[in-house]
């Protein structure tokens, strides 16, 4: 594989010399030296940091994030290369270790037998180390590492694979058991990423399950098409991140297991796992029915509602959404409302949802059959076409274009009495550019 890479970068070399006769040379090989991850090749490690941001690396250089040029590794994580002539890491990992916040979400990187560890991107004093002294019973020349957390590993895991085995390192015990996996490929880096797992070899990744091993779907995937964007590749979902300023949702909400999705257009995006970064999809990705984007959301014990137009969806909230059968049914014959519906939420532990509809809100008892209006209030003038509601253990925030309004209740909302300024939508709360 190195000598393929190798003699990859000496045509590009050449290919662009002779291409560009006019370009300084100095440039030219600075350009031809980068190795081209849409080229199909194998990555020596991936790692997220602790904002979200997802590092792959390649012999000594590296890719922030899903598109973009490689660019020198100690460009970024500065003095990594200084253990190593050679330039390049074995495997690397986020720590999970909620716990024990000295360690929780720095990097390590794993170089033959010695082992080094960033924090918000520099060396940290002390590394590196013999990998024995962090990872006793942990073999070197480690091929790759991932994070698992006690909520997917039972205990907080660090799996590190070598050839066909993998050793799970246990974090508060220090023990080490060792499995070996002759069914997947040899994993030449791990990624955990939105609680799935991928072993990447060559230019494909296969998803694995973290305890069992256990390989479920169509698998090896050709990585260009998921997790880089190369031309010739992908699946045209293109998510472009929108100004803050321009951000407009549809609907918001929270399910029972605290999973938050915010829908804007034919895109979702999950925001509790920020930790690896925030990320748009197809809407059609997980509700597969909902073709043409949603008005509204709401989430009512294991399962969600969407609505659009005159229509409710109903999905079981498991690990893959599945509509209900009979579904969808009319607004009227569900929930006995009518008309466009702007936004809908239910406070947590409460049976009543709030729905939104021009200037007016309507509340809906979930346990009556039928349903009907056991509430109906005007709203005050500027929280008339709201975009969007959310009730959580915070309030109730309701979304108008690029602004919220944040309320103690969805009674103290409807009386209107209380002032509230309106606050901005921020990167931070929605991936978007501030
Ligand atoms: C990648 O996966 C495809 C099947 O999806 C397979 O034909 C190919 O040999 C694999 N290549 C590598 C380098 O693993």
């Amino acid at each position: 594989m190195k000598l393929f890479t190798r003699t990859l970068i000496l045509c590009l070399a050449l290919a662009l010399t002779n291409a560009a006769p006019s370009q300084p040379p100095d440039l030219a090989a600075e350009v031809a030296a980068l190795p081209d991850r849409c080229a199909g090749i194998e990555f020596d490690a991936i790692t997220p940091d602790e904002q979200g941001n997802t590092f792959f690396f390649k012999g000594g250089h590296l890719w922030k994030g899903f598109h973009g040029p490689a660019q020198p590794s100690n460009e970024i994580f500065k003095k990594l290369h200084d253990i190593h002539p050679l330039g390049h890491v074995d495997a690397a990992f986020r720590m999970h270790n909620a716990e024990n916040p000295d360690d929780h979400d720095h990097i390590y990187f794993f170089v033959d037998d010695k082992v080094v560890r960033f924090y918000d991107q520099s060396l940290e004093d002390g590394y590196p180390k013999e990998m024995t002294e962090d990872f006793p019973g942990v073999p070197t020349h480690l091929d790759a590492a991932v994070e698992c957390p006690k909520t997917e590993c039972m205990t907080n895991t660090v799996l590190f694979f070598k050839g066909q085995d993998v050793y799970f390192y246990d974090l508060a015990t220090k023990t080490v058991k060792t499995k070996t996996w002759s069914h997947l490929p040899q994993c030449t880096s791990a990624f955990r990423w939105l609680e799935h797992y991928y072993c990447f070899h060559g230019h494909n990744f296969t998803r694995f399950h973290p305890v069992s091993g256990e390989v479920t779907g169509n698998y090896p995937k050709d990585a260009r098409n998921y997790f880089m964007k190369c031309p010739n590749f992908g699946h045209g979902g293109d998510h472009t991140v929108p100004k803050c300023s321009e951000v407009k949702l549809d609907a918001i909400s929270t399910d029972d297991t605290g999973k938050t999705y915010f829908f804007a257009g034919s895109t979702y995006m999950r925001l509790d796992t920020s930790r690896d970064g925030l990320h748009g999809f197809p809407i059609t990705r997980s509700w597969k029915e909902l073709t043409n984007g949603v008005d509204a959301v709401f989430s009512y014990i294991d399962k969600i509602y969407l609505m659009k137009d005159d229509k409710v969806y109903i999905y079981k909230a498991d690990a893959h959404y599945s509509l209900i059968e009979g579904y969808p049914k009319s607004l009227k014959e569900e929930l006995g409302i009518e008309g466009h519906v702007d936004a809908a939420f239910l406070c947590p532990n409460e049976h009543t949802v709030h729905i939104i509809q021009g200037g007016r809100m309507r509340d809906v008892d979930l346990t009556a059959t039928p349903r009907a209006i056991t509430n109906d209030v005007p709203l005050p003038p500027h929280l008339s076409d709201i975009d969007a509601g959310l009730c959580g253990p915070d309030g109730v925030k309701v979304f108008k274009g690029s602004q919220f309004y944040l309320y103690e209740s969805p009674k103290i909302l409807a009386t209107g009495r209380i002032i509230v300024e309106p606050q901005k939508i921020t990167s931070a709360m929605m991936g978007c550019q501030d």
